[in-house]
């Protein structure tokens, strides 16, 4: 497998590979690769010829008291890995690369709508830098299909109106969530986590199961489901930041007898923030 750091390099490759007719995936991470990861490796290589997978830890996508400093960066580990799991080619671009002007100089994705709630809420800018780094590389591969994880449902559906909006003639994949035993979603972030909060972790998808079992079973009580929900969180060890059932394909708060749900929940535990999501149809 190789590893290439600029837009030439990587363009070179997509090149010669569309010369000899080749299908292309792209899978974009920000790196410290786990099994969630891979599985998108994996689904991409179902999808296409050949895979390139993207790993920049994207400065535009992060507040400015998150962890951008912190984020783990594990390159050679992360290199084996994708070798392992067949990937083509791995494009490891500097900050510098992407925004060579620097970010407050750089054009710039905003996608209403699907933004505004949740993390979008919580975490200002945050989906205008997602947008805007993941339609650069869009642009930069060109790919048949490019894959993503549904841990990160809101992003999902901000990376699918993009694509429709902008016209991009690529398909977006979105891949189950890959989950610990104790149903804890696999996550870079989880790292930050001590044992003890390892523990508690599960709790967040215990509770997103308790109330998907609620709406399965037919309950509108939303606002009923969410408090219990946030209280049982909080009694875990958790700081709940939101605990919101929404329509699966707006994101806007659900409605009584909607048939397609999704329960999105942010929650710190300690200074780690973690997200996860259910959905159901009913
Ligand atoms: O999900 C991620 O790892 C990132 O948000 C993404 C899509 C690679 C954009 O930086």
């Amino acid at each position: 497998m190789r590893t290439v750091h600029t837009i030439k390099e990587l363009r070179a490759f997509v090149r010669s590979q569309r010369s000899r007719g080749k299908r292309i995936a792209l899978v974009p991470t920000m790196g410290n690769l786990h099994e969630g990861h891979i599985a998108l490796v994996h689904e991409a290589s179902n999808l296409a010829d050949v895979v390139i997978t993207s790993i920049f830890v994207n400065p535009m996508q992060f507040g400015a008291h998150e962890d951008l400093d912190a984020y783990p960066r594990t390159l050679a580990e992360d290199q084996d890995k994708l070798q392992a799991a067949g990937n083509a080619l791995l494009f490891a671009p500097t900050a510098n690369e992407v925004y060579p002007h620097g970010l407050g100089d750089q054009t710039r994705v905003a996608v209403p709508n699907v933004s505004e709630g949740q993390c979008g809420a919580s975490r200002p800018g945050h989906f205008e830098g997602v947008a805007t780094v993941v339609t650069m590389l869009f642009n930069m591969v060109q790919p048949d299909v490019a894959v993503f994880g549904e841990k990160d449902f809101q992003q999902l559906a901000v990376i699918r109106k993009l694509t429709t909006d902008l016209c991009f003639p690529i398909d977006v994949i979105g891949v189950p969530t890959v989950r610990e035993d104790s149903g804890l979603a696999k996550s870079s972030r989880n790292g930050y986590l001590s044992n003890d909060q390892r523990q508690q972790a599960s709790a967040l998808y215990r509770e997103l199961k308790v109330a998907g079992e609620s709406l399965a079973a037919g309950s509108d009580d939303f606002a009923h489901i969410s408090e219990r929900a946030t209280a049982a969180l909080a009694a875990a060890g958790f700081r709940p930041d939101y605990f919101n059932i929404v329509n699966s394909l707006t994101l806007k708060p659900a409605s009584p007898g909607e048939s397609e749900l999704t329960i999105l929940a942010a929650a710190f535990l300690g200074t780690t923030r973690l997200i996860d999501n259910l959905s159901v149809t009913r």
